[in-house]
């Protein structure tokens, strides 16, 4: 049935709107800037066909996203959605690309998601490649040439995915890239599945822990533990009663809130096996040591947590966390160290 309706709308709509024509294509590989997306068309990759973009409905009541799916699995599994947590009450979202080349997607002319390109396109196209990246790009520049695009989804992943127990195997490979620009995995399947269909490798999130801030802010998350979620030593629970009755969303706060005055006089607390807080407020230094990187995350008040970038050998390189500390795990095995601020009005105290 869904497949007698997809093939219908294969076909190019025209829709008058007072002084303005919209061209409506369904089942293109890309849309160009006079061109909308509605509920129920979608754009295929290029040139196999192995995913799609559209709008579909979680939910009840309705929730619309704008995602990326698997076209040809029966089971169509979404690999990334635009407005995520945003979701839309019904199927009237438009999805354009504005004259400057950026997606817009609108509610009611209300904008939910937009992409942000820094440069202006000429002629700006946004396509979907069959890596089931959607990229938006000057349609004289090289399909495949990553410098080039204006934007890409690959830059915004949906979701988070820490993996220590990632080795070499034959399902499938993974690389991890860095330079000065970018930092990323890939994964790639070593044979494609002949058979159409899902076979599972590997579940996740494999236990409560894997749940993104599960223990909210400046606390982590061990799954042998009872409970499982703890606060940072320094901290308190925000809400005692919520915390005590398992509700741990409201994570821990300081117990000491102006303590650092940035007198030099804080200690770093060692947590071995952890994963890392996430790193959206985060301050990057390859070419210093682990002792550079406490000086430098002592002198700031507001940093509060360092560890090494590259755990490889000695380890090296120096990251920095600013502000709340979100879902840190003290892993079973695997994981890596890392140093968390205690204020200097802790320091001696019996834990
Ligand atoms: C749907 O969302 C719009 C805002 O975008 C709101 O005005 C409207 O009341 C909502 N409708 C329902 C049925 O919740
Ligand atoms: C929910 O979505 C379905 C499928 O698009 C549609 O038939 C139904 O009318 C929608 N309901 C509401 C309340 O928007
Ligand atoms: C296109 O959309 C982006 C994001 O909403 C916006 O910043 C930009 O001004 C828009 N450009 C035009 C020409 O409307
Ligand atoms: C594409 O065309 C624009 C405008 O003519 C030009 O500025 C740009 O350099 C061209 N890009 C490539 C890759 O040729
Ligand atoms: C920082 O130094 C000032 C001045 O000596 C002192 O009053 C304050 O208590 C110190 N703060 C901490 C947290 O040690
Ligand atoms: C501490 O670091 C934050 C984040 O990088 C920065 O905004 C702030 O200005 C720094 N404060 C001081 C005193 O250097
Ligand atoms: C990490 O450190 C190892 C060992 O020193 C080194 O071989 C590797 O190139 C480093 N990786 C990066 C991304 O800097």
């Amino acid at each position: 049935m869904k497949f007698i309706r997809f093939l219908m709308r294969i076909v190019v709509y025209i829709l008058f709107v007072p002084s303005l024509m919209v061209f409506i294509a369904a089942d293109t590989s890309s849309i160009s800037h006079t061109q909308s997306l509605t509920y129920g068309d979608t754009i295929v990759s290029y040139p196999q066909g192995t995913f799609e973009l559209g709008f579909f409905n979680l939910g009840k009541p309705n929730k619309t996203y704008l995602g990326i799916r698997y076209k040809n699995i029966p089971l169509r599994n979404v690999v990334w959605v635009a407005n995520v947590g945003k979701p839309i009450n019904d199927s009237s979202a438009i999805l354009k690309l504005n004259s400057s080349g950026n997606l817009v997607l609108t509610h009611n002319n209300i904008v939910v998601w937009s992409t942000d390109s820094p440069k202006a396109a000429q002629n700006p196209v946004a396509e979907l490649l069959d890596s089931g990246n959607l990229v938006i790009r000057d349609e004289n520049s090289t399909k495949s040439n990553q410098e080039e695009y204006l934007w890409q989804s690959f830059d915004y992943p949906s979701d988070t995915i820490g993996m220590p127990e990632m080795s070499p195997n034959p399902i499938y490979h993974y690389e991890f890239f860095s330079n000065k620009e970018e930092v990323y995995y890939t994964w790639t399947l070593q044979q494609s599945n002949i058979d159409a269909s899902w076979v599972i490798y590997s579940a996740l999130p494999a236990d409560e822990c894997d749940y993104y801030g599960v223990c909210g802010a400046n606390s982590y998350c061990r799954t042998s533990a009872s409970p499982m979620c703890e606060c940072l030593q320094g901290f308190n629970p925000k809400s005692p009663e919520k915390w005590n009755s398992k509700d741990w969303s409201q994570g821990c706060v300081l117990k000491q809130p102006q303590s650092c005055k940035g007198n030099y006089t804080d200690e770093f607390d060692k947590y071995e096996g952890m994963k890392v807080p996430e790193t959206t407020h985060t301050w990057l230094d390859e070419n210093i040591d682990l002792a550079e990187c406490k000086s430098k995350c002592l002198k700031n008040c507001s940093c509060m947590a360092y560890t090494n970038s590259n755990i490889s050998g000695e380890g090296s390189g120096c990251v920095l966390w600013f502000g709340e500390l979100f879902d840190i795990v003290m892993l079973p095995t695997g994981g890596q160290d890392l140093y968390i601020r205690i204020p200097a009005s802790e320091l001696g105290k019996d834990y």
